[in-house]
Formats: C-alpha cells, sequence, structure tokens
C-alpha cells in the first residue's frame, strides 16, 4: 500500500514530502509527535492522541496555527487518502524553520506532518513465542530533565536502548528510572501478571501515559480482572506469572525473557485474554475517517 503524506495544509507526493534543514525538529529534536493506528478506517482513540499532543505542545509552548485541530484535521486527512484498512499514522509539530541556534522564538511557524504507512515492527512467529529483553544500561531521564511524559522529538534514549537490545541478541529493552524502577520498554509500556493481577509502573516512575496502556488498564476491570498501577523492579519481572509490553506500534506483545531468563510459563491466558477484548473493542473506540 501507497504511503500517504500530509505537509503544511496539503497532501503531497511522496518527493514533496520533505522539510527544511533549517528545521528545528531536525536540527534540536524540538518538537512533539504522536503515533496513531487506524484500524478499519477508524483512528483508535483519536481523542485521547489529540488531548496528549496538545498537553506535549503546551509543556513545550508550541504554538500550532488553527490549534489541536489543524493536528487533527491532518491525521483525518492522511488516514482518509491512504487506501489501506488499516494504517500507523505518524503525526509531528516542530518549531519549524529558524537561524542555526537552539532559540526556539526565532522559528516563526511550526511544521505540521502526517504520514500513513504500514508498520510492523515484530514479525509473528516473534510475537507467538515472545519477546527477549534485556535491561538497557541507559535509564530514563528524570521528570526535571526531560519529562518523559512529553512526547517529544528527542528519541535517543530509546534508540540507544533498543540499539542496546539489538547488539545484545536480544529484541526490546527495558528502561529502567533514576531509581532503579521500571520505568517502560524503548517505545511501549510494560505490564506484569503477579498472582492474577496486572500490574505496569505508574507515570512518575517514568512511564509514558501510553493510550494502549489505558485501554489495557479499561479492558482488564471489564473482564475482571484486577489491574493496578504499581511501582516494578526487575524482580517483578523475572518472577511475573506473564510479562507483555503494549503500545501503537507494538500493540500488545508478550515476553518470554529478560536479560536471559525465563519469564513465566508457555501459558500467557491473561495476555491471551486481554489483547481478544483489545481487538473485539478497537472498532468501537475509532473516530471514522471517511
Ligand atoms: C516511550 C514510549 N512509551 C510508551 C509508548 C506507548 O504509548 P501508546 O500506547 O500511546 O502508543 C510509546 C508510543 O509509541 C512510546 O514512545
Amino acid at each position: 500500500m501507497e504511503a500517504v503524506f500530509y505537509v503544511n495544509g496539503a497532501l503531497v507526493p511522496r518527493e514533496e514530502a520533505k522539510v527544511s534543514l533549517f528545521d528545528h525538529g531536525l536540527l534540536y529534536g524540538d518538537g512533539v509527535f504522536e503515533g496513531m493506528r487506524m484500524i478499519d478506517r477508524r483512528i483508535f482513540r483519536l481523542e485521547d492522541h489529540m488531548r496528549r499532543l496538545a498537553s506535549g505542545l503546551a509543556a513545550v509552548g508550541l504554538t500550532l496555527p488553527g490549534g489541536v485541530e489543524a493536528a487533527r484535521e491532518a491525521a483525518l486527512t492522511a488516514a482518509r487518502a491512504y487506501r489501506g484498512r488499516d494504517a500507523y499514522l505518524r503525526l509531528v509539530v516542530t518549531r519549524g524553520e529558524g537561524p542555526l541556534g537552539v532559540d526556539p522564538f526565532s522559528c516563526e511557524t511550526p511544521t505540521l506532518f502526517c504520514i500513513a504507512d504500514g508498520i510492523a515492527l515484530f514479525p509473528a512467529e516473534k510475537r507467538a513465542r515472545g519477546l527477549d529483553l534485556i535491561t538497557a544500561s541507559v535509564r530514563k531521564p528524570g521528570p526535571d530533565q526531560l519529562d518523559p511524559r512529553v512526547k517529544s522529538l528527542n528519541y535517543m534514549n530509546s534508540v540507544l536502548a533498543k540499539r542496546e537490545a539489538r547488539l545484545r541478541g536480544a529484541d526490546e529493552a527495558i528502561v529502567l528510572n533514576q531509581a532503579g524502577r521500571v520505568a517502560e520498554a524503548s517505545v511501549a509500556n510494560v505490564f506484569v501478571v503477579r498472582e492474577g493481577a496486572l500490574l505496569t509502573p505508574p507515570a512518575n516512575d517514568g512511564a509514558l501515559e501510553g493510550i494502549t496502556r489505558k485501554t489495557v488498564l479499561e479492558l482488564a476491570k471489564e473482564l475482571g480482572i484486577p489491574a493496578y498501577e504499581r511501582s516494578l523492579t526487575r524482580v517483578d519481572l523475572l518472577s511475573a506469572e506473564e510479562c507483555f509490553l503494549t503500545g501503537t506500534g507494538a500493540r500488545l506483545v508478550s515476553a518470554r525473557s529478560l536479560d536471559g531468563a525465563r519469564i513465566g510459563g508457555e501459558e500467557r491466558p491473561i495476555a491471551a485474554a486481554i489483547l481478544r477484548a483489545f481487538e473485539d473493542a478497537a472498532p468501537g473506540l475509532g473516530v471514522p475517517v471517511d
């Protein structure tokens, strides 16, 4: 399926889908973004994504002309133009073009673009088998450094965590916060099952407030599975009955090992039940694009 590009107010062909070398998103990582899913021609939890985007824009003081409405329009227009029923949408707002120098006030007009394309983070056999995780040596910056709740264009921490995982022959990395508690994976949230209850680290341990995470917590409650936000350490993962990651890109994917040690058994009944409930609920939680 052909990718679709919306750049600063209009759909453009791939050759014209470009930003300036002077864009501060590229030069300084000055911007925020959302990754969304179109599922059966509906954008999954679009309003939640727009809320998170608005809060990120406000946090970095980036004023988008037309506000978050312009961003919603970009996502809907790109999704509508995409030929397939399912797509990954990457919506990006940067500080825009400006002279060299980090000063955000030197940029006059933000850049807004949205790409609609396919994405497959993990092949089917890995999803079925479960991912091998490592504990990354890089730590999550604290909220007074680079607040993990802002989905900014500064993903070097995640890139280095993922790189370390790949270099060590694993699939994904668990990133700890400054206190040694589990924050999240490189670009996904972490869940464990312990004594039948579903646990995930709270946002103030360095987890992004993931929209898939929120949906999993809601679905668990509907299924009668106790679900809580709880600080976790590596020990909680190593001794878990089940462990899985969630994210717009990853969806829900189970883990089978951490740093070479096995997590849980072959059966993953809670992950399977949540995944089934997720697939049933997803279409009803989307905003139609047509
Ligand atoms: C660092 C990080 N954590 C968690 C997530 C999962 O969030 P969501 O479920 O909203 O995609 C993402 C999203 O891609 C992410 O980049």
